[in-house]
């Protein structure tokens, strides 16, 4: 057994769960110091769930219909996390808007992905609408969670192309591919203590920058 400190993740998802399949794949390989203590589900039936039973983690739905309203829903995920002894919080695909209780109960201490390039194309369908813009590029950001909506500090990005003859499935594929490298990267960082927040600016230390550029036409 490794001597090192594993971080405790608490995955929270809503549907199918490939990122959470790319986060249980990454532990399981060693590859981050990290381990998923509990799997959270909204949705009843949601891939998700069956990934973590199939994974043998520790999984539980909690239903928001249930909730009167959206601050009950969030204690009560707050304390089945805290229970479980979860040090970060993973929004994998959680299709929840989160209330202050629950950001004031892990402060800077949960993630969200998202599918396009923070500022840019916040909310939902975004693909499509970055597609309907005429973006050239699109991607995907690993960012902290406020209580805006994809509004936190960013942590981590990556860059696809958007295709003269993309559709909302073919671009969306193109950025999950990417999403499944980042959001482990991102968790790592932070398992290894590289990441400071400052404002709205998140500092990591010790990387290598690359300076080359994307252009989309090539030159
Ligand atoms: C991903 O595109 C993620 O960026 C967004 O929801 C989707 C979840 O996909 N927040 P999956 O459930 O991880 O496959």
């Amino acid at each position: 057994m490794s001597a090192k400190k594993s971080l405790k993740l608490g995955v929270l998802a809503s549907g199918g769960g490939t990122n959470l399949q790319s986060l249980i794949d990454q532990c399981q390989q060693n590859n981050i110091d990290a381990e998923i203590v509990l799997v959270l589900c909204n949705n009843p039936g949601a891939g998700a769930l069956e990934r973590a039973e199939k994974a043998n983690l520790p999984n539980i739905c909690i239903n928001h219909r249930d909730f009167a309203d959206r601050q009950s829903f969030d204690q009560a995920v707050v304390a089945t996390l805290k229970e479980a002894g979860v040090e970060l919080v993973v929004l994998a695909g959680f299709m929840r808007i989160i209330s202050e209780v629950f950001v004031d109960a892990f402060p800077n201490r949960i993630i969200n992905i998202h599918p396009a390039l923070l500022p840019a194309f916040p909310g939902l369908h975004v693909q499509q609408k970055a597609i309907d813009y005429g973006a050239r590029f699109s991607g995907c950001t690993v960012h902290f969670v406020d209580t805006g909506v994809d509004t936190g500090p960013i942590i981590i990005q990556a860059v696809v192309p958007v295709l003269d003859d993309d559709t909302e499935e073919t671009l969306a594929a193109r950025i999950l591919q990417q999403e499944h490298k980042i959001y482990p990267k991102a968790i790592q960082l932070i398992a290894e203590d590289r990441v400071r927040i400052e404002g709205r600016r998140v500092l990591i230390s010790g990387d290598d920058v690359e300076e080359a550029a994307l252009i989309n036409p090539p030159l």
